[in-house]
């Protein structure tokens, strides 16, 4: 077929859902019975909902079908092995153990190998994996390089490890380290993608210093095309290969099948190492449900065994990629600050530069955040102050960046959403100077972002 330049939506769609339209005075409503927190609004309020892509994708024809096969036997169902069978041609680990979404795989994990004072560093853990490393007493380390710090810097591998850091981190604290994780792509950095090249060097030094090294993979599709399209060598390579090379370069990883799993729950656990293994499926028997089903029924394992086929689809990929380009194409000729390049899941704006009347213990994240809820009923995440704020010892401090997420849940949304959305960021980066910032009334201790109330300042 002739090559055009409009890269179109690779599917056609045979269901629909109707959308709530609302007027300004509703949502104000809404957003103060929520407690200024989007993640306490009901769903049905937000028009166009982007507060995450984990999830909230649309499941295929095909995948629907392959519910039916579902096989709901308690132990030793086919739709497992149909499952591992597919886990483990892409990523070649000899235990697959199933969980019901990735944080159940980070739990597990690390509560069964994890002792306190022991430090794991990634390039950024995301909330749920330092959270769940904070919970066993143990330190969460952010190495990625100095790039990956600055929003407006642009930089083909954003999300990769500072190898340096990593290095001194072994030779200095070694013996405090039980395992090396790298997030693919990496969220909290801006869903930015790692180098093969990075992830060989941390191969190299995880060889030396003998330890396991850990994806978090929950997008591992996504980095994989960045990779065939930013990494020298890569072009002709298949989407799949990547992955497959990406994963043999690690012992084990974490998945959430929310993300790239096209899949609306479930994840996984997988490893070489079978002692390792040994512990957390007997924590998994605990907690999750047996070996065979962690969690999850029958016809999630065929959902997410069909969505993991899918998702390293060329034209998917093509189209997944570019749509959040073009979000992040329009909002800059516009002059609105986002973290660039383009993540592979979100465009995120960067909230500290469109505020700097708002410092960043006032929450401008949660300020610009809000103000595109009421202007136009799309919901974000904040990604910041809020979020990481929080030291253990209860101590706030303004991490490298305050950002708001726009995620993009998977073949859900059109092109005219996101001129949409273009056009209401573009509208509350204008009233800028209007916006105010926030105090927290009251919010827990960890992952305070979930349920925390706020109160505009005056
Ligand atoms: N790791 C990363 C990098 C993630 O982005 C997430 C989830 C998890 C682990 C945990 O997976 O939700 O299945 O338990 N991220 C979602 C988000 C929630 O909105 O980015 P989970």
């Amino acid at each position: 077929m002739k090559h055009y330049q409009t890269i179109i939506e690779p599917f056609r769609i045979k269901s629909v859902e109707a959308i709530k339209f609302t007027h300004r005075e509703e949502r104000e409503a809404a957003l103060r019975e929520a407690g200024y927190n989007v993640f306490r609004l009901h769903a049905e309020d937000v028009l166009i909902d982007l507060l995450t892509d984990s999830g909230t994708g649309a499941m295929s024809a095909a995948q629907w079908g392959a519910l039916m096969q579902g096989d709901e036997s308690y132990a030793g169902s086919r739709s497992f092995y149909r499952f591992r069978d597919v886990v483990q041609d892409l990523t070649g680990f000899r235990h697959i153990i199933p969980t019901h979404q990735g944080r159940a795989a980070e739990r597990i994990l690390f509560h069964s190998v994890l002792k306190p004072g022991q430090i794991v560093p990634n390039n950024n853990h995301f909330d749920t994996t330092r959270a769940n490393i904070e919970v066993e007493e143990a330190e969460a380390l952010d190495l990625v390089i100095p790039e990956g710090r600055v929003p407006a810097l642009v930089h083909p591998f954003k999300g990769n490890v500072d190898l340096a850091a990593l290095e001194r981190l072994l030779a200095e604290r070694g013996d405090r380290v039980p395992l090396v994780m790298v997030t693919v792509t990496n969220n909290s950095g801006g869903g930015q993608p790692v180098s093969l090249e990075n992830l060989r060097g941390v191969r190299a030094l995880c060889d030396r210093y003998r330890k396991p090294f850990f994806l978090d993979a929950c997008r591992f599709a996504e980095n994989s095309y960045f990779v065939k399209l930013r990494e020298a060598g890569q072009g002709q390579r298949k989407p799949k290969e990547i992955a497959q090379e990406t994963f043999r370069l690690a012992d084990g990883c974490t998945f959430s099948a929310k993300k790239d799993g096209l899949a609306n729950i479930g994840g996984f656990l997988a490893m070489n190492d079978d002692e390792w293994a040994e512990r957390a499926r007997n924590l998994l028997i605990l907690t999750e449900g047996f070996p065979t089903y962690g969690g999850l029924a029958g016809y999630d394992l065929e959902a997410i065994a069909r969505g993991l086929e899918e998702v390293v689809e060329e034209p998917y990929l093509r189209y997944r990629i570019r749509s959040i380009e073009y979000l992040a194409e329009k909002l800059l000729a516009a002059g609105v600050p986002i973290l660039r390049p383009a993540g592979g899941h979100a465009v995120y704006l960067d909230a500290r530069a469109l505020l700097p009347h708002v410092p960043p213990l006032q929450y401008p994240g949660i300020a610009l955040l809000n103000s595109l809820y009421l202007e136009a009923g799309i919901r974000g995440v904040e990604i910041g102050s809020v979020m990481f704020g929080l030291r253990p010892d209860g101590s706030e401090v303004a991490p490298a960046m305050d950002l708001v997420r726009l995620a993009m849940p998977r073949r859900v949304y059109t092109q005219s959403h996101v001129d949409y959305v273009a056009e209401a960021v573009i509208a509350v980066a204008q009233q800028r100077e209007r916006l105010r910032g926030y105090r927290i009334v009251s919010a827990p201790k960890l992952l305070r972002h979930f349920t925390a109330h706020f109160e505009p300042l005056a």
